[in-house]
């Protein structure tokens, strides 16, 4: 384990376990309507849930990136900033947007309305992580890995000041690494 992680809250075998799970959850959903999902990855701290599930979604599915920001250090900042756009039109399409963790909300909430306005005929979300203790706009992800304690996590995408995505697991960060 990790110097910087105090405990390990999810490992890499019950991530696989569980994308295996929303993979073919996701492709009964989408398959009801007769839809294929376009993936939007929220960069960078999706990358690594996105190579997984996207392995398990048993359908010819494409996926894009996007890079928003709303968090420095440990804190949320609120407002959401488009440092990349997504290269593709996704008028009429149904997209399934991919986030490490839904933290306060606003993140998604704002892709959502932005992926809106641009004509997407569907936009849900398909998150690693939820920490619904720390809600504070109204919004749900429709497919959760794993509900967690509202503690600051790094691994597996997420970061601390960008380090520590590369760990195979999801881990609580120790305190005196932030104070
Ligand atoms: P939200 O807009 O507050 O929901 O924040 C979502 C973003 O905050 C996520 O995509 C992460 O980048 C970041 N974030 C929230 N909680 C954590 C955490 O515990 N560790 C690392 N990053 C986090």
């Amino acid at each position: 384990m990790h110097d910087a992680v105090k405990n390990i809250l999810v490992t890499e075998e019950q991530i696989i376990e569980r994308c295996k799970e929303l993979g073919k959850q996701i492709k009964n959903d989408y398959e009801l309507n007769n839809e294929t999902p376009l993936l939007v990855g929220l960069l960078k701290g999706s990358v690594p849930f996105m190579a997984e599930l996207m392995k398990h979604i048993d359908m010819d599915v494409c996926f894009e990136f996007m890079d928003v920001s709303s968090y420095e250090g440990t804190e949320s900042i609120g407002d959401v900033k488009v440092n990349l756009d997504l290269r593709c039109s996704v008028k009429n399409v149904p997209v399934l947007l991919v986030e490490d963790i839904v933290d306060t909300g606003r993140t998604i909430k704002e892709v959502k309305r932005l992926l809106a306005h641009k004509g997407a005929s569907s936009v849900k979300v398909v998150a690693l992580l939820d920490k619904p203790d720390r809600r504070v706009v109204d919004i749900e992800a429709e497919y959760v890995g794993f509900e967690i304690p509202n503690e600051f996590v790094i691994g597996y995408g997420l970061d601390f000041n960008q380090k520590y995505r590369n760990l195979p697991y999801v881990g609580v960060l120790k305190e005196e690494y932030y104070m």
